[in-house]
């Protein structure tokens, strides 16, 4: 039987352990209550209520605008429909960097209001002293590096991160050191798939990649991403798993058709 199976609860003990004995983790991001309901029940070993809700359920081109708040809300909505599944949130952009005393407060928040079990943090170095107080408060800590997207201006593209070797040593060391301060587990964003397994196979901790190669000890997607949701993107990393957006399409068309007939409600469907 599998690690996932045998667990009642996916806890960052349980990850450790897929990684130990080579079983892969599935991490989808939810950002709802019947989505999460939905993912939680399939099977999906951790659910990330990511920052990417800006872009997906806002609209807003970057994840720059979520808020503290906003987070909170949506974690609040995923974790009432979870029962297995270990949901970690991000920290949203400018609730942490440069201030740890700020990040603590931040991530106590998240904890608190919302009941998730883990909070997300983008950077390396950089971030080290709010890893650290976070971390001291019990709160799991979740890294991300290579394409961080709270960083877009800086680097100015959404290109491949870490091909040139400086910057493939940075994000190795980086990886070591978010391991060593105590991170349970690190995502590596948009990174080549060479570099995704050296880090993966150097590390204690699980990593999930999302567009890192199939080296990483799991995988993440953004939910409507791979259930073909939203359809205007279209990275080489992304697998589409349905075409949603033509499904609902299609249903949509036919309700209107059916009111405007006077099909719908029949006699059956009125009391
Ligand atoms: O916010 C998000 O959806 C993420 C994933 C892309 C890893 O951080």
């Amino acid at each position: 039987m599998s690690i996932h199976s045998q667990a009642k609860k996916i806890t960052t003990h349980v990850l450790r352990e897929m990684k130990e004995k080579g079983e892969k983790i599935a991490m989808l991001t939810a950002y709802d209550f019947s989505m999460a309901g939905i993912l939680d029940r399939a099977g999906i070993d951790i659910l990330l209520v990511g920052d990417s809700a800006s872009n997906v359920m806002a609209g807003h081109e970057t994840t720059l605008p979520v808020t503290l708040d906003q987070m909170i809300y949506h974690a609040q909505s995923v974790v009432r429909a979870v029962e297995k599944a270990l949901v970690v949130v991000d920290l949203p952009f400018g609730s942490y960097q440069g201030n740890s005393t700020k990040a603590l407060a931040s991530a106590i928040a998240i904890m608190k209001e919302s009941g998730a079990h883990a909070v997300k943090m983008e950077g390396g170095a950089e971030i080290k002293e709010s890893v650290i107080r976070i971390l001291s408060a019990g709160i799991p800590v979740m890294g991300h590096l290579g394409l961080t997207p709270q960083s877009i201006y800086k680097f100015g593209t959404y290109a491949v991160r870490a091909k040139e070797e400086e910057e493939a040593e940075k994000l190795k060391a980086e990886a070591l050191l978010l391991e060593n301060l105590g991170c349970f587990c690190i995502v590596l964003e948009k990174i080549p798939a060479k570099l995704g397994e050296e880090v993966s196979k150097s590390l204690k901790i699980p990593t999930i990649g999302i567009g890192a190669g199939s080296g990483t000890d799991g995988q993440v997607l953004v939910m409507h991403d791979m259930l073909g949701i939203s359809t205007d993107f279209h990275p080489r990393f992304l697998r589409r798993y349905h075409n949603l957006s033509e499904e609902i399409d299609k249903a949509v068309k036919q309700y209107i058709i059916d009111v405007r007939s006077g099909d719908f409600p029949n006699e059956k469907e009125q009391y």
